[in-house]
């Protein structure tokens, strides 16, 4: 589940920052090639957030950085930033450590003149909004096999609506919590399956605590 909630990441209000969540976090982007996010999750996770293994969870840093030589992967994964208004603060860390950002043609230019030199920004549509499945085409032209994206819901949604999500990776945390308003996401807002839900198949189970690792699989995907 996704919370707005303020300035704080709504991902560790929910976790309540767990170490095996972290930890599960890390190992995911440790096997990844890119990292993919929408520019709101950017803007909410703030100035000093990093999508690389050691940023979720430091105390494995080692262990994360053999796996990747075990894997051939080399440095971090690519974080990859979808934007279609071009919103992103160029003081951000995530952006002075080197993304490369996807937008429109009307964004482009601007995001260029502000953006720090070790980002890449490159227009993907002339349309107000990028077409998700144009987005993984060119990931996997560059050779970013295996992308792991951390949403959020509406990315994701559309990730989902477009039957390229494989696979699922969801904490069950023993929290509650409440919201007023409008502003309570859940893990997809913006796309409505109506009649037609996407069905997954569980194929894992792990607990830790009082908390669940969930993992899903979607056949039609894979
Ligand atoms: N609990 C969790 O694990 C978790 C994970 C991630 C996020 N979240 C939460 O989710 C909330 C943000 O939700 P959100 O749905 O706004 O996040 P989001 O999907 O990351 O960001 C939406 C923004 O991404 C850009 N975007 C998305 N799809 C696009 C497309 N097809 N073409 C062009 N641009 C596209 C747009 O940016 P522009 O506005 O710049 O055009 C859009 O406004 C935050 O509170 C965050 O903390 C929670």
């Amino acid at each position: 589940m996704a919370l707005e909630g303020g300035t704080a990441p709504s991902g560790g209000i929910i976790s309540g920052r767990n170490e095996a969540d972290r930890f599960v976090m890390g190992l995911l982007r440790a096997f990844a090639d890119a990292v993919l996010v929408g520019a709101g999750t950017v803007r909410a996770e703030g100035a000093r957030a990093l999508w690389t293994p050691e940023y979720v969870f430091p105390v494995a840093a080692d262990s994360f950085r053999a796996l990747r030589q075990t894997l051939e992967r080399d440095g971090a994964p690519r974080l990859v930033i979808v934007s279609a208004r071009g919103e992103l603060d160029p003081s951000y860390r995530a952006l002075q450590a080197g993304a490369l950002v996807l937008t429109t043609a009307n964004a482009v230019a601007r995001l260029r003149a502000r953006l720090p030199s070790g980002s890449e920004v490159r227009a993907v549509s002339d349309a107000d909004q990028i077409d998700v499945k144009e987005i993984l085409d060119l990931l996997g032209a560059e050779g970013y096999r295996r992308i792991l994206t951390e949403g959020g819901p509406r990315l994701f949604g559309q990730l989902v609506a477009s039957d390229r999500v494989d696979e699922l990776f969801l904490t069950v945390s023993p929290v509650l919590a409440g919201q007023t308003g409008d502003r309570s996401f859940g893990l997809i807002h913006g796309v409505d399956f109506g009649r037609a839900p996407k069905q997954g198949r569980l194929v894992s189970v792990r607990r830790h605590g009082s908390h669940l690792f969930l993992r899903y699989r979607w056949e039609a995907a894979a």
